[in-house]
Parts: C-alpha cells; sequence; structure tokens
C-alpha cells in the first residue's frame, strides 16, 4: 500500500506522515529531506545549482540513506539537522527543479518504498512517483498559520526569523516550487485535500486514517 501526501511547504505534511506511520506501522519516507540533502551536499562541495556538469558529477557519487531512527545520511554522514536550516530552505527550491536531480531522487524513492506500505510526503508523490498510489492526498494550511509553524520550527535550531519574513520566503518558495518545469507542486486529481490550518496534528492524523479505513 502506498500513501502520497503532497502539499507546499509547513502544511503539516511532515508531522502528519510521522503520526500515520507510527499508528499504522508503516514506512515514512520524507522526500523533502532528499532534496535538501542534495542541496546541502552541493552547497559543501561549492558547486552551484547551475553548474550542471558538476552538479551531475556530484550526483554520480551521492549516496543517501535512511537509518532505523529515519535520519537522513548523505555520503554516511548523519546530516538530518543540519538540513533544516533556512540556508538550506532559500536554496533547495532551485536545486530541486534540476531534472539530473529529480530522476536520481525519484528512483531512489520508487527503489526504497517498492514492495513495501510506505507513506511518502513531498511535491510530486501522487502525480509523477507514484501516480497509481492507493491513498492521495493534499495538505493545505493558511500562509500566516504555515509561517508561524516554521518559526516554531526554525526556533528549536536558534535561528530568529520574523511571521512577515517568513511569509515572504514561504510564498517565495510556493511560487518556485509550482511553476517549475520538471514535476511541479501540483495536486493529483484524485487526492483528497485537506486543510490543516484549524485542526490539531491528532485530528489531521486520525481524519486521513479514518479515510484510509473506510476507502480500503
Ligand atoms: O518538504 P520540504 O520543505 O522539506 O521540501 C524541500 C524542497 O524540496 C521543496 O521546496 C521542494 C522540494 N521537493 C520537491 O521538489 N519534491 C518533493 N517530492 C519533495 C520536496
Amino acid at each position: 500500500m502506498i500513501i502520497a501526501i503532497d502539499g507546499p511547504s509547513a502544511s503539516g505534511k511532515s508531522t502528519t506522515a510521522k503520526g500515520i506511520s507510527e499508528k499504522l506501522k508503516i514506512m515514512h519516507l520524507d522526500t523533502g529531506a532528499m532534496y535538501r540533502a542534495i542541496t546541502l551536499g552541493l552547497k559543501n562541495a561549492g558547486i552551484s545549482h547551475k553548474d550542471i556538469e558538476n552538479v551531475r558529477g556530484f550526483l554520480s557519487e551521492a549516496t543517501i540513506y535512511f537509518d532505523e531512527n529515519n535520519q537522513i545520511h548523505l555520503n554516511g554522514k548523519n546530516i538530518s539537522k543540519e538540513i533544516r536550516t533556512n540556508d538550506i530552505s532559500s536554496r533547495v527550491s532551485a536545486v530541486s527543479a534540476i531534472p539530473d536531480v529529480r530522476k536520481k531522487m525519484v528512483m531512489i524513492q520508487r527503489q526504497l518504498a517498492k514492495g513495501n506500505d510506505c507513506i511518502l510526503e513531498g511535491r510530486d508523490i501522487g502525480t509523477v512517483v507514484f501516480p497509481n498510489a492507493e491513498f492521495k492526498f493534499f495538505l493545505i494550511a493558511d500562509i500566516e498559520i504555515r509561517a508561524k509553524r516554521r518559526l516554531i520550527e526554525l526556533e528549536k535550531i536558534g535561528e530568529l526569523k520574523s511571521v512577515s519574513e517568513l511569509i515572504d520566503d514561504i510564498k517565495r518558495r510556493d511560487e518556485f516550487d509550482s511553476t517549475r518545469n520538471h514535476s511541479p507542486l501540483k495536486k493529483a486529481e484524485d487526492a483528497i485535500p485537506i486543510d490543516t490550518s484549524h485542526i490539531t496534528i491528532d485530528e489531521q492524523i486520525n481524519k486521513i486514517i479514518n479515510l484510509i479505513n473506510h476507502n480500503k
């Protein structure tokens, strides 16, 4: 069984997918973390996203894996914390728009989920990665609420930003992710929309689990 959860940044995908994976005891794949990992790797190697030749070279050597605690490793190093900074958030859209990057990430995502019950979260899961997923959900939330969620995440890693700055960052990223040529952020026609603005995390999780149980 494949469950696809797509939606814009800070719409509640990660918390929801994690909660569902724990309750249903199935695998959880955070595909955004993979694009963030490549973004961090390119930054640390001093390779610009415009330098396609070197991006390709980097990709051909890059290994990504998730350990038993769902921590992400790039080339053998746990980079789960480093990929959450605002600097990486501001760079990741440009990197994830590169066709070679998407090709490799989608291949890994299909390999990891193959033969497993898995909940995958991202932007193109229901449209491109698993268009035949048994269940598809598209999460949305008001922009102010999304910015406040991002603020709390950043505070946890000691980064201070204002809500209005974060609203601008999120709008910019939404615009970039939805208008890129390859696999743009888009609701699959058969995805069920869920607005997480005014419901608790538990309500989000239970709502989706109920929908899954009723449509099995
Ligand atoms: O969900 P997130 O904010 O961690 O995702 C980081 C970026 O990765 C996001 O701006 C767009 C990109 N992304 C993507 O293009 N396709 C996915 N399936 C997941 C994320």
